[in-house]
């Protein structure tokens, strides 16, 4: 192992983010209701330019007014190339109940994006005397932003989460795809007249996944455009999870239990990982440092990731109750 430990990243559950535009103030307590972990409220692009001082009135007004349980609470601020922003981080910061946790910053693109919103919010924070530290999180959505991503997991302690923003990122690369994340019908490799599909988010995701990890951040998957396609949004899951992404989002509330179900560790998983704590902690007591389970070795990494499993479900259960 490096002398260089890689963090651990927040402790809380982040199978599912929630959006809901801030102009639709009527889809709020329903958002409160849901069973995502994180909740979006979003000033940004599903928010018509023409609507944007209204948008940030209702999100102010509702951080206060509903309750919002235990779940995570951000509002996506606008990105730092439009007129907007500015106000966005100034009226939330002075105006918005001490229940909002976290700013989105969407299409970041260098570490000084991250430095500027940080200098604005820290100032506000300063002159208001808020008591909680706002936390954020970026998108991922352009060619820079993925040149930089290292640069920008570095950029502030105030940052939790990185997610990959697909449509964006696939118009900045000048990808020929269709439809927000999944299956591209194009990108496939013929062997003997049968096409194989690849997958052209696994370099983008990947990327971000090893920045996060190094900074101890918790990497995400953003959006599936299509909410029809149960199955094509439940593969795009599977294929996150499995490269190391933690959650992904949901644009409409049927999106909610796809999300929890692909990135909640499953019952036999969790079984399986507090064996494999007990048989350990029989081998610890017996004075041997490795044990054997279901005839596999039990090392160290395998210990690591039964805590880790075993970490996870014991928040998810505190955020359930
Ligand atoms: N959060 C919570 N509830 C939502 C919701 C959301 N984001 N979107 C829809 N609902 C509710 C509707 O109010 C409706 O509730 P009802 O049964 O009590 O009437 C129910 O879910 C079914 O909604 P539906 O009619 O299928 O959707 P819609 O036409 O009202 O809205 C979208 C569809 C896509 C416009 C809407 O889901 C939406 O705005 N999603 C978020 C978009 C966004 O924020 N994008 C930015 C990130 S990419
Ligand atoms: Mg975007």
């Amino acid at each position: 192992m490096s002398f260089l430990i890689q963090p651990t990243p927040v402790s809380r559950p982040n199978r599912c983010q929630l959006f809901g535009p801030a102009s639709r103030p009527e889809l709020m307590k329903k958002m409160a209701a849901s069973a995502a972990d994180v909740i979006n409220i979003d000033l940004e692009d599903s928010v018509a330019p023409s609507d944007k001082d209204r948008a940030r009135k209702n999100a102010i007004q509702a951080i206060s007014d509903i309750d919002w349980g235990c779940k995570t609470l951000s509002v996506r601020i606008n990105s730092l190339d439009t007129a907007f922003w500015y106000r966005d981080i100034i009226d939330l910061i002075e105006q918005a109940d001490e229940r909002l946790d976290m700013i989105m910053i969407p299409k970041v693109g260098t570490a000084s994006d991250i430095y500027a919103v940080d200098a604005l919010v820290t100032s506000i924070e300063k002159a208001k005397n808020r008591k909680k530290s706002i936390a954020f999180e970026v998108i991922i959505e352009s060619a820079a932003g993925l040149c930089h991503v290292e640069e920008i997991a570095a950029a502030s302690p105030r940052l939790e989460a990185i997610s990959l923003g697909a449509a964006d990122f696939a118009a900045s690369m000048g990808m020929a795809t269709m439809g927000i994340g999944g299956t591209q019908e194009n990108y496939y490799m013929l062997h003997q007249g049968n096409k194989f599909w690849s997958d052209p988010w696994h370099w983008a995701q990947s990327r971000i996944v090893a920045a996060c990890r190094m900074h101890g951040l918790l990497p995400v998957d953003g959006p599936f455009g299509d909410f029809s396609d149960d199955e094509g949004f439940r593969a795009q899951a599977l294929r996150s999870a499995t490269l190391g992404m933690v959650g992904k989002w949901a644009i409409h509330p049927k999106q909610i239990a796809l999300a929890n179900e692909v990135f909640s560790p499953s019952p036999e998983a969790i079984r399986e990982a507090r064996d494999i704590l007990a048989a350990m902690d029989e081998a610890k007591n017996r004075g041997e440092g490795a044990t054997i389970y279901k005839g596999r070795l039990v090392d160290i990494a395998s210990i690591k990731q039964a805590e880790v499993i075993v970490s996870q479900i014991e928040k998810i259960s505190k955020s359930e109750k």
